[in-house]
């Protein structure tokens, strides 16, 4: 057997101190957990411990070592167990639940439905919801110069939603009209949901179910009932044109077909992996569209440069028309990597080693429960100047040369994280993001109709902006 070459234990590990049983639970807020965890790794470092009643966690804030955790699944770690035990007792058998040989299947099918290949098939989908978008927002106006208090952030789902579900199941619910049926009604849900019980110390809803956990059922079971529906449609629609089984046209009609083959997927696989699309691909996005309006409305500089970009890109015509299109926008694309290094939706991750493992000169034994965070790399001074600011020039390269000389360590951006449970929704996410924004940009200016400081960082396992709302104002066609 391997000798492990290490000269502390997890023991040796400094941090917060905390209160005798209850440990640093009263000093975590548990819709601040990030920023907690951020200012902590300020004063303790690379790792450090915190306690939770019954409960010893490492937390892991260099950036680096964050990446060699996230490299080293399947193997040496795992997401948290508890995790999968909570998401799976909800439904979510799939991708983001399961571990070991049971996930390479998993992810292999839904790799290749979100493959940049797909994705550029999918992409006049993806522009008709943009232009729904549009309309929507035009019709919203009914004659008026401005849209004062309005809560984009909802759009936003509602749009990531319809192009899901065309993906998901091909079928286009048109939730951006109308709107709270399964959204706001039902999938909203399942996040807080979520975050809620997999930091609870104790899974009391196994015993006793509050009204909460009542009114989530009832709206898993319209969800699966729904989904039901749809996976009917397509073994129908899969009957009906047998030539679909050699190229299926959306992702559920894949995962019928591979029942034909070896190690077919369980009917609970087929849903929770329809699920897991559901929910992957919508809070996400959405909720990075919306930091991006936030970003747009108090920085005017940097949203006029991207109208002007759009202007130039665009020309007479003036709307996006092909895949190619997207690859246009440089300074566009450079603020969402700004965004997305500063508000990434997915700040921590909660992970398990597998086996004893060694980080830097410290052994952790097996089972250890690890909270890596993903943004802290990407705002810190060692490694990106001004860390703090938005500045999408640093993303920016002219003839070799970047625009904005400072530090700049891309490799400590883990915004869709690393290794091989990478994101594999990141190329629609970020087409998805430029077609959205261009149809917002081009149109209306947008500013704030609440004062910066009322708008917070949530955390409720994505990271959303409380209290967003936005004023949007009617641009003429050449007043801009
Ligand atoms: C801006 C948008 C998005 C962000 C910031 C984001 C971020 C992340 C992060 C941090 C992870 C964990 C990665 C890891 O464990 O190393 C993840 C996993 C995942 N994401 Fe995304 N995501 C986004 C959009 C999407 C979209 C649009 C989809 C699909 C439609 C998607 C599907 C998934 C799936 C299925 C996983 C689980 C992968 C696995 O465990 O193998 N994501 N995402």
């Amino acid at each position: 057997m391997k000798k492990l070459n290490y000269s502390k234990s997890i023991n040796n590990l400094k941090g917060p101190k905390g209160i005798p049983f209850i440990g640093n639970l009263l000093q975590i807020n548990k819709e601040k957990l990030h920023q907690n965890l951020e200012q902590w790794a300020k004063k303790y470092g690379d790792f450090y411990k915190i306690n939770f009643p019954g409960l010893k966690i490492v937390v892991v804030s260099n950036p680096y070592y964050v990446n060699e955790i996230l490299n080293n699944r399947p193997n040496k770690f795992r997401r948290l167990s508890k995790m999968k035990k909570v998401l799976e007792e909800m439904g979510f058998y799939g991708t983001l639940s399961s571990e070991g040989e049971e996930w390479k299947k998993h992810r292999k099918v839904t790799q290749q439905a979100l493959s940049h290949k797909n994705v550029e098939n999918y992409f006049p989908l993806i522009l008709k919801i943009g232009n729904r978008l549009e309309e929507f927002w035009a019709n919203k106006f009914n004659g008026n110069k401005y849209l004062d208090n309005y809560e984009i952030s909802q759009d936003f789902m509602n749009a990531t939603i319809d192009i899901t579900t065309n993906l998901a199941f091909g079928c286009d619910l048109n939730t951006v009209y109308k709107q709270k049926e399964i959204t706001q009604q039902h999938i909203s849900k399942v996040v807080p949901k979520l975050n809620e019980r997999i930091v609870s110390p104790f899974p009391l809803w196994r015993y006793i179910k509050t009204a909460s956990d009542r009114d989530f059922d009832k709206s898993m079971k319209t969800i699966k009932d729904i989904i039901s529906l749809f996976i009917e449609n397509n073994i129908d629609n899969l009957k009906r044109f047998p030539e679909r089984k050699k190229q299926p046209t959306n992702f559920l009609e894949a995962l019928l077909v591979s029942q034909d083959k070896e190690n077919p997927f369980s009917w609970e696989e087929i849903y929770g992996n329809i699920f897991t699309m559901l929910l992957t691909g919508e809070d996400t996005t959405a909720n990075s569209l919306a930091w991006f309006s936030y970003y747009m409305a108090t920085n005017k500089s940097i949203q006029y440069k991207i109208r002007n970009e759009i202007h130039e890109v665009l020309g007479e015509e003036f709307d996006i028309k092909e895949i190619g299109d997207t690859k246009k926008f440089k300074y566009l694309t450079a603020t969402i990597k700004e965004v997305l290094r500063l508000k990434p939706v997915a700040p921590i991750l909660y992970l398990q080693s597998n086996e004893d493992v060694i980080l830097k000169d410290t052994l952790f034994p097996k089972n250890t429960f690890f909270i890596t965070l993903l943004r802290y790399g990407g705002i810190d001074e060692k490694y990106f100047s001004k860390p703090n600011q938005i500045i999408p020039e640093r993303w920016m390269q002219k003839e070799s040369k970047c625009p904005f000389e400072g530090k700049h360590k891309e490799d400590v951006i883990l915004t869709f994280g690393a290794g091989p449970r990478y994101c594999p929704g990141k190329y629609l996410a970020e087409i998805e993001m430029i077609v959205f924004i261009i149809k917002l940009i081009k149109n209306y200016e947008i500013e704030l109709s609440v004062p910066e400081f009322e708008i917070s960082e949530k955390f409720d396992f994505t990271m959303t902006p409380e209290n967003l709302k936005v004023k949007l104002t009617m641009i003429k066609s050449n007043n801009y």
